[in-house]
């Protein structure tokens, strides 16, 4: 398939090209490159790309390709809340636009990343499956929540949106993030000692590996349309449903001489939620995520301590927030995050 993957030089998308390639697909790339440069060692091969913002994207863009993987986004809560209304321009119109040239184009299957955000102030009760209410207690979940409902009404007999419901990711990428949990959290422990915690850790907060969401990503590209067409999933596995307390004591135990303190200061979190899993596995027999938590915080610890690890580079490079704050700052993006030219 001929595959545009819009965001593939963020955080899933550097780690999710690779994948595709390596299962045959000729993949393009589109990205306004906000965070090209937030590189962890070694430059990676990115695939031929589009540097367009997702807001100007045009029919030139999707025509002739087979199937779009729709990453771009502001992709947390603190970028969310930044600008809701930026949030709401680009996560959410700009990729209905995006579906609509893509499904005028001819395209096929539209696969989206949403989050299991969506299911907001779940509790720690029941296992959440897809059919549970949406809850989004952010700007950046509900914008989330609206794309899929646009992309659902969108869905027809030739167009198939999939609504692909990320557990929060984890795990090396060359252009890595350090405002995801165990990201934080490992990279905070190497540098200080501590794994420190400001919330009181309670709150269910399922992980998934990235490399595991691209697995999952390809493996719904090909799936039989009846598999997956206009559905929903939650992407992650429940042995990874864990508490950010115990995400705490697992990290610590990937960093030897690290201890964990949770400090409550930033109170009970509202985001809380335990997911189910079994529908992609049932639709995609075969699919299972292969990456644990605890793995994870070994793989990046000796991702940190091979590629020199700094703190400047843990609280501004690998942090969304603070990149867009500099960038503004130094007048390189506007106030719509548009680069001046
Ligand atoms: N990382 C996670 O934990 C996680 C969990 C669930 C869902 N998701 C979703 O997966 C997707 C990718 O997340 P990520 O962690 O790779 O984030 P990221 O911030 O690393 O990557 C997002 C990419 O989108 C691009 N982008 C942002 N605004 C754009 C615009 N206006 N025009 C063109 N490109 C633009 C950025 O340049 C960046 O390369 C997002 O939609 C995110 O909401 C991520």
């Amino acid at each position: 398939m001929r595959v545009l993957l819009t965001g593939h030089q963020g955080y899933l998308g550097t780690v999710m090209a690779p994948v595709l390639a390596a299962a045959g697909h000729e993949v393009v790339g589109l990205d306004s490159g906000l965070f090209a440069d937030c590189l962890l060692g070694p430059s990676p091969a990115d695939p031929p790309g589009h540097r367009v913002d997702l807001r100007d994207v045009t029919a030139d863009h999707v025509a002739g390709v087979d199937a779009v993987i729709h990453l771009a986004a502001l992709s947390n809560d603190p970028l969310g809340s930044l600008a809701p209304d930026l949030t709401y321009d680009i996560n959410h119109h700009a990729s209905v636009r995006l579906a609509r040239l893509a499904r005028d184009a001819g395209v096929r299957r539209f696969l989206y990343a949403s989050t299991c955000s969506v299911y907001g102030a779940a509790g720690g009760g029941d296992l959440v499956t897809e059919d549970a209410p949406l809850r989004p207690v952010t700007p950046y979940a509900e914008s989330k929540v609206r794309v899929e409902d646009d992309l659902h009404a969108l869905a027809d007999g030739d167009f198939g949106p999939v609504f692909m419901r990320n557990a929060t990711a984890f795990g090396y990428s060359p252009r890595l993030r350090a405002d995801i949990v165990l990201n934080n959290l490992v990279g905070h422990a190497l540098l200080s000692g501590e794994v420190l915690v400001l919330s009181d850790g309670t709150p269910w907060r399922p992980l998934v590996h990235a490399a595991d969401i691209a697995r999952a990503f390809a493996a719904a590209l090909t799936a039989p349309r009846e598999a997956v067409h206009d559905r929903a999933f939650n992407i992650g596995s429940e042995i990874n449903n864990v508490t950010v307390a115990e995400i705490a004591e697992q990290v610590a135990e990937a960093v030897s001489g690290a201890r964990v303190v949770i400090t409550g200061e930033t109170g009970a979190d509202p985001r809380s939620y335990r997911v189910d899993f079994s529908r992609f596995r049932a639709a995609i027999p075969g699919f299972d995520c292969e990456w644990t938590v605890k793995q994870g915080a070994l793989e990046l610890a000796d991702a940190y301590r091979k590629f020199g690890l700094t703190r400047e580079d843990f609280e501004r490079r690998f942090t969304r927030l603070a990149v867009l704050r500099a960038a503004s700052d130094a007048g390189t993006v506007d106030d719509t995050l548009r680069w001046r030219r």
